[in-house]
């Protein structure tokens, strides 16, 4: 078996086919969005530049369907990997978010709900001709008919939304998620001990929450210097849980 507590510097599928059958508590991940391109603007360190630009080559996809099949792939290995009653946490661009439950039940998994990260601070309309855009959105999908571990830490907690300002960011990469969202989310649906899955990295935020409450991890993400800061994030993650 592939070694544990590290991210891999790997693509996420080759990482998957080496984990066996029903060996992971539970599953959060980030995937691509295959959203990217050169026409759609975002702002990025105070810079006008195009989604492409600004996201970098791994969220571009050559055509739609390819997009499509990445991620019929991985609700089909998210499902083998994942014990019976595990829960699977995926972020997903709200156009593709019908097409994710569809698929997911159909492989098995059962529809819960979903989160939803607030943006208090959303990016201004550029071209003023669309409707802001101020939220984001996690599928929350079990394999089976009911989780094994739901945590219900607290009223407050335990909502199925989670506000936040974008310009708190830990680190320099382009789509990192909050934190304490992500940790929220591991302590509420795993247990101390368990193993979770993260297959897209990126800055090791899926790690470093584990690291802070003591569950075991295993990650991969294409690019190197996204390991390497997840690899920091893991290190400073380690010493302040001492
Ligand atoms: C949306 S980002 C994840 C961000 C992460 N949630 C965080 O908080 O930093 C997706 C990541 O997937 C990685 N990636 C893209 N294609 C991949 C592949 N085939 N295998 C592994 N990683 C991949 C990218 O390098 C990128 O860092």
């Amino acid at each position: 078996m592939i070694a544990l507590n590290r991210v891999h510097r790997m693509d996420a599928f080759e990482g998957l086919a080496q984990l066996s059958d029903e060996s992971v508590d539970l599953v959060v991940t980030d995937p691509p969005y295959g959203i990217a391109s050169s026409k759609r603007t975002t702002i990025r360190k105070g810079q006008v530049m195009s989604t492409k630009e600004a996201w970098g080559s791994w969220d571009t996809f050559a055509h739609p369907f390819d997009y499509d099949v990445m991620i019929l792939r991985l609700i089909s290995e998210c499902y083998r990997v994942l014990k019976p009653g595990g829960s699977l946490y995926m972020f997903l661009a709200r156009e593709n978010c019908g097409f994710f439950i569809r698929h997911a039940v159909s492989r098995g998994f059962t529809y819960r709900n979903e989160l939803a990260l607030i943006k208090t601070t959303p990016l201004p309309s550029l071209h003023k001709k669309n409707w802001r855009s101020a939220f984001e959105l996690c599928m929350y999908v079990v394999k089976g008919a009911m989780p094994t571990v739901f945590n219900f830490v607290s009223q407050r907690e335990c909502v199925n939304t989670y506000p936040h300002a974008s310009c708190v960011r830990l680190t320099n990469h382009p789509t990192e998620k909050p934190f304490e969202m992500i940790k929220r989310i591991v302590r509420v649906s795993s247990n101390p001990g368990d193993l979770v899955l993260d297959p897209f990295m990126g800055s090791g935020t899926t790690a470093a929450a584990c690291v802070e409450t003591g569950r075991r991890f295993v990650g991969f993400d294409t690019n190197a210097e996204y390991v390497r800061m997840a690899e920091r994030r893991i290190a400073d993650a380690g010493r302040e849980a001492a």
